[in-house]
């Protein structure tokens, strides 16, 4: 009698599992779509922030479903491209981001825009433009296949969903007058870009160099290889020089409008600042425009907060500029030259009740700097610190990519730093759909490379954010998480001073 042949056991395909994760995700957003009686926004239809469609978008539901999507369907394209194509595409990406800061930079998405939705021919955007058409044939079409811009006809574009999110909301007439007023008072979006394409870009590419480096005598920050900054200047003390006067305020556009694009809710769904008593001196260090803590100000006016602009000289000038235009009358404000790297100026040691800081912000400043620089910034803060004084760092923290904690073992004792993983099989943070750092900027491991390529600095994991305070003397005390993103305000009280 011939042998039974063995009975194979076929465990569900991960394709299946994938399958089943979308499938259970798309029916959530479909159900709230249903029940809310709203229609998806179009991915054909230019990005309108303002459509009830779109702010179904951010219910936390359809986000946690449109997440899992997200992942899954890239998790999936992982499982069946041959794998060395998955391996090309990411290598030659680099024509992705070339090709997205040129349709900044010459305003395409303007120009499309004004001429709706049948779409402008090549030859009339490379008039307007004045760039070669064969090459806007070339960057419209890589940007097409990526869903960014749509081939309406053969050599005719339209802007899509993706597109029209670069829009700076200027008549392309008006942005061609001026280059330099270009960005000025808009979303922030294309100012991201364009910083993105310049400096970011141009730094990575010698990012190879520092790695490869086996003697290093030249610089170990990409960026100082890609432009020539000086031995010990920083990307921000270069964005002071006069001839880099255009990136600085691009920089800040950038920085601004992320800030508003964020989670405009999100400021307020983490650290309390309502329960600071009336009147309480925040010192926003490294403010920037100081457009943070001006938004708490308008949101609890009752307060009267006494707040301190603290950032480089040449920066608190745009600080004070960007006060007097949106918060004229507020005169509880004062602006401060300050290099945090030096001791801090506002001190609860000080005899003046009115210069004792109740908190210290920081926002998106220790992820701009090496551990040893971030050490020195926090030592200075805890040395100014009374014991009733709170650090209060607005960043992100970067989730591992396995199951596995990150091995400090913070997530378990610390209020608030548990992260639930994704679902299986996806990447426990989610792979593709690993959330952003804003709620619409890029991935907060791009980002963590981001910060190395320019500064040398590195998004933390709150296992690093936790040793780096205690190093510092400040004691991690609470982590609140944003909703959507990687943010998180981490709370921090004096701890033991620290042993220099
Ligand atoms: C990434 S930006 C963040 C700005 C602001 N906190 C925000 O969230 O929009 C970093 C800021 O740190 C400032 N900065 C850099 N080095 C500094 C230093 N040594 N002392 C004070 N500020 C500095 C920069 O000028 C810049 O405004």
């Amino acid at each position: 009698m011939a042998a039974a042949r063995p009975k194979h056991r076929y465990s569900e395909s991960p394709l299946r599992a994938l399958l089943n994760i979308i499938s259970t995700s798309v029916d959530a957003i479909d159900a709230a779509y249903a029940s809310a009686n709203l229609p998806h926004p179009s991915l054909d239809a230019p990005y309108d922030p303002h459509a009830p469609g779109e702010a179904l978008r951010s219910d936390p539901g359809v986000a946690a479903a449109a997440k899992n999507i997200i992942g899954a369907a890239a998790q999936m394209i992982a499982e069946l491209e041959h794998p060395f194509q998955g391996v090309t595409s990411t290598a030659y990406a680099f024509h992705q981001a070339a090709a997205i800061s040129i349709a900044s930079h010459l305003d395409l998405s303007e120009i499309l825009h004004d001429a709706g939705p049948g779409g402008v021919a090549l030859d009339e955007i490379a008039s307007k433009s004045g760039a070669s058409e064969v090459l806007l044939a070339k960057v419209l079409r890589l940007l097409a296949t990526q869903h960014i811009f749509r081939e309406v006809k053969p050599g005719v574009f339209t802007n899509n969903r993706l597109s029209s999110t670069l829009n700076k909301g200027k008549p392309y007439s008006v942005l061609a007058r001026s280059r330099e007023e270009r960005l000025v008072g808009t979303s922030g979006r294309a100012a991201l870009i364009e910083f993105t394409g310049d400096e970011c870009f141009k730094a990575s590419a010698a990012l190879v160099d520092v790695a490869l480096d086996r003697d290093p005598k030249d610089e170990q920050i990409a960026l100082k290889r890609a432009f020539a900054l000086g031995p010990s200047e920083s990307l921000f003390q270069w964005h002071t020089r006069p001839e880099n006067k255009a990136r600085k305020e691009r920089f800040a556009c950038a920085m601004q409008g992320t800030a508003e694009s964020d989670n405009s809710e999100g400021l307020f769904q983490g650290f309390e600042w309502g329960s600071l008593p009336y009147g309480a001196l925040l010192v926003d260090v490294g403010s920037g425009t100081g457009g943070t803590l001006m938004r708490v100000v308008k949101r609890f006016p009752g307060h009267e907060f006494r707040i301190v602009n603290q950032d480089l000289e040449g920066v608190i000038e745009t600080t004070k500029r960007y006060w007097k235009t949106n918060m004229p009358a507020y005169d509880r404000v004062s602006f401060q030259t300050h290099d945090f790297l030096t001791p801090q100026p506002y001190a609860c040691a000080a005899s003046n009740y009115y210069c004792k800081p109740h908190v210290f912000v920081l926002r998106h400043i220790l992820h701009n700097w090496p551990t040893a620089q971030a050490r020195v910034i926090l030592r200075h803060l805890r040395a100014a610190a009374g014991p009733e004084t709170q650090l209060v760092v607005l960043e992100s923290a970067l989730p591992v990519v396995c199951r596995e904690s990150d091995g400090t073992g913070h997530d378990d004792v610390v209020p608030g730093a548990a992260r639930p993983p994704a679902p299986r099989p996806l990447l426990a943070n989610g792979g593709r759909a690993s959330a952003s750092v804003y709620r619409m900027d890029t991935s907060v491991y791009r980002m963590d490379m981001t910060m190395y390529t320019l500064l040398g600095g590195s998004e933390r994991t709150i296992g690093e954010y936790a040793a780096l305070f205690a190093e510092a003397g400040w004691r991690l005390e609470r982590v609140c998480r944003l909703p959507g993103t990687e943010q998180c305000h981490i709370v921090a009280r004096p701890g033991a001073k620290s042993i220099d």
